[in-house]
C-alpha cells in the first residue's frame, strides 16, 4: 500500500522555503482523527484519554489535543511544566515517573498533579510527607510485548512497575499507610500490533486492582498501540480491540457494582502520522548500485532509525516522478546516521527536500545538540489548513548559552 503524506507535497515544499530546513511539520487534523477513533472504540461510561506526551510535547500540540478532550500523562518534572504552560488543568495531568527523585513526585503533588508510583520507598516517604494522597500504583504484568527489545517494558524483570512477587507484601503495606489507593496502572511497551498481549496484561492487572477495590476510581492501561510505519505494515485493528477491552471493563466493573473509570495513554498512536521531517540533500554518491544520498539532518533531529532499526518512510518531494532506484538515506553526524538502507526512492539530486514519515512521535522529543547542532523549527498545520510556526529553530547561541565560559575572553 502507498504511503501518501496528509498533506500535498506542494505544501510541504512551501513550508520548506517558508521556515527553512530541516523542519518537522505536523498535521492537526491527523491527531484529531486518531483521537476520534480511540473515542469510538472504547466504549465505557468512564474513559479518559491521557497523552503520554514524551512523544511530542510541543505546547500548541498538548493545546490542540486537551482541546479534543484528552489529558496528559507525563514523566518528568519539566513535562509537568510544559502541560501547566499549556493551560491543562492539573486534574487532568498523570505523572507516571521512572527512578525520579523524590522532589519530583512533591513536585507532582503540590501542583496538584495524580502520581503513579511502583516503589516501595516512595510510598513510605510519601504516606510521611503528604499523608492521604490519592495515588494510582503501578504494576508490572510480567507479559512481554513491543515492536522491539527497546519497547519492551512489560516483562518480569523489566525495571517498570511493581514486580508480580511483591503484590502481597504492597498490599499489606498499602494497608497501613494512610495513602489512598484509587488507582492501578500498567503500561505493556510500545509498538503492540497483537491484542493478546493486551489481553494477557490487562487480565493481571484487573485482577490485582482486586486488592483495592474499596477505593479504586481508575484503572490505567498505558499505551502502545501499533500504527503502520511500512507501506506493507498495519496498525493495530483498535476498533475491535477497544470493544473487546470495553466488554471485559465492563464486566469487571458490575463485579466491583460500580463504574470505575479507563484510562489509556497513547503517544505514537496519536502523533506518529502526525509528522513529517523535511530535509535537504547535500550531496550524492553514486559509485555504487546503491546509491548515497547525505542529508542535512541525523540522529541528532530523529533517532527512531538508528535506535530501534525503526523503518521510517521516505519520500524525495522534489523529484517525485524521477527513476526509482535504491539509495542509502545518510546523515551529516561523524557517526553512522543511517534513515534508510536500500531503499527504492526516485532520483535523489543535491538540494532535493526529503521527506521522512511518521515523524510526530518521539522524533523531536529524541533530538539532541549532538555535534553542535540546533534543532529544527516545528510548524503545525492548523484544521483550517493554516501552518504555523510553533516553535522556531534553536539557534547556536541558544545552545552555547548554559556554558558558563561562552562569551567571555580566554
Ligand atoms: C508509562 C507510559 N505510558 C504511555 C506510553 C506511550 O507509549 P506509546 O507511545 O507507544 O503509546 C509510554 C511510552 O514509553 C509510557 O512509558
Amino acid at each position: 500500500m502507498a504511503m501518501t503524506p496528509s498533506i500535498s507535497s506542494e505544501t510541504l515544499l512551501s513550508y520548506a522555503k517558508q521556515f527553512g530546513l530541516p523542519l518537522f511539520v505536523y498535521d492537526a487534523q491527523t491527531i484529531s482523527t486518531q483521537i476520534a477513533n480511540l473515542k469510538n472504540a472504547f466504549n465505557v461510561p468512564l474513559f479518559e484519554i491521557r497523552y503520554a506526551c514524551k512523544a511530542l510535547n510541543t505546547i500548541a500540540i498538548l493545546r490542540h489535543i486537551y482541546q479534543q478532550g484528552c489529558g496528559i500523562d507525563t514523566v518528568s518534572m519539566g513535562e509537568i511544566q510544559i502541560a501547566l504552560q499549556a493551560g491543562i488543568p492539573p486534574d487532568k495531568i498523570s505523572f507516571t515517573p521512572s527512578g525520579v527523585l523524590l522532589e519530583e513526585y512533591a513536585y507532582a503533588i503540590e501542583h496538584g498533579v495524580h502520581v503513579h508510583v511502583d516503589q516501595l520507598h516512595v510510598l513510605e516517604w510519601m504516606n510521611e510527607k503528604y499523608p492521604g494522597t490519592e495515588i494510582t500504583l503501578r504494576f508490572n504484568p510480567g507479559v512481554i510485548a513491543g515492536g522491539h527489545l527497546k519497547l519492551q517494558v512489560g516483562a518480569e524483570d523489566s525495571k517498570f512497575g511493581i514486580h508480580i512477587n511483591q503484590v502481597e507484601k504492597i498490599k499489606a503495606l498499602t494497608d497501613r499507610l494512610s495513602l489512598k489507593i484509587v488507582g492501578v496502572h500498567m503500561h505493556l511497551g510500545s509498538d503492540i500490533g497483537k491484542s493478546d498481549s493486551f489481553d494477557e496484561a490487562y487480565a493481571y492487572v484487573l485482577k490485582v486492582a482486586m486488592q483495592w477495590k474499596q477505593t479504586l476510581k481508575q484503572i490505567d492501561l498505558g499505551g502502545g498501540f501499533k500504527i503502520p510505519y511500512h507501506p506493507d505494515d498495519h496498525s493495530i485493528d483498535i476498533e475491535s480491540f477497544g470493544h473487546k477491552i470495553s466488554a471485559r471493563f465492563k464486566s469487571f466493573c458490575e463485579e466491583i457494582g460500580r463504574d470505575i473509570t479507563m484510562i489509556i495513554e497513547p503517544g505514537k498512536y496519536l502523533v506518529s502520522q502526525a509528522g513529517y521531517l523535511l530535509m535537504e540533500v547535500s550531496g550524492t554518491r553514486d559509485i555504487q548500485q546503491t546509491g548515497l544520498a547525505y542529508v542535512a539532518s541525523g540522529f541528532n533531529h530523529f533517532l527512531r532509525p538508528m535506535n530501534y532499526d525503526a523503518y521510517h518512510h521516505i519520500l524525495n518531494l522534489s523529484n517525485p516522478h524521477g527513476e526509482i532506484s535504491p539509495y542509502d538515506v545518510v546523515g551529516y553526524l561523524c557517526e553512522t546516521d543511517t534513515f534508510a538502507h536500500e531503499r527504492p526512492i526516485s532520483k535523489i539530486r543535491k538540494g532535493d527536500v526529503l521527506c521522512l514519515m511518521n515523524a510526530g512521535a518521539y522524533g523531536f522529543t529524541m533530538s539532541s545538540n549532538y555535534n553542535t547542532r540546533p534543532r529544527p523549527a516545528e510548524v503545525l498545520v492548523q484544521e483550517n489548513g493554516e501552518g504555523v510556526l510553533i516553535k522556531r529553530a534553536e539557534t547556536i547561541d541558544d545552545i552555547l548559552r548554559t556554558d558558563l565560559g561562552y562569551q567571555s575572553p580566554l
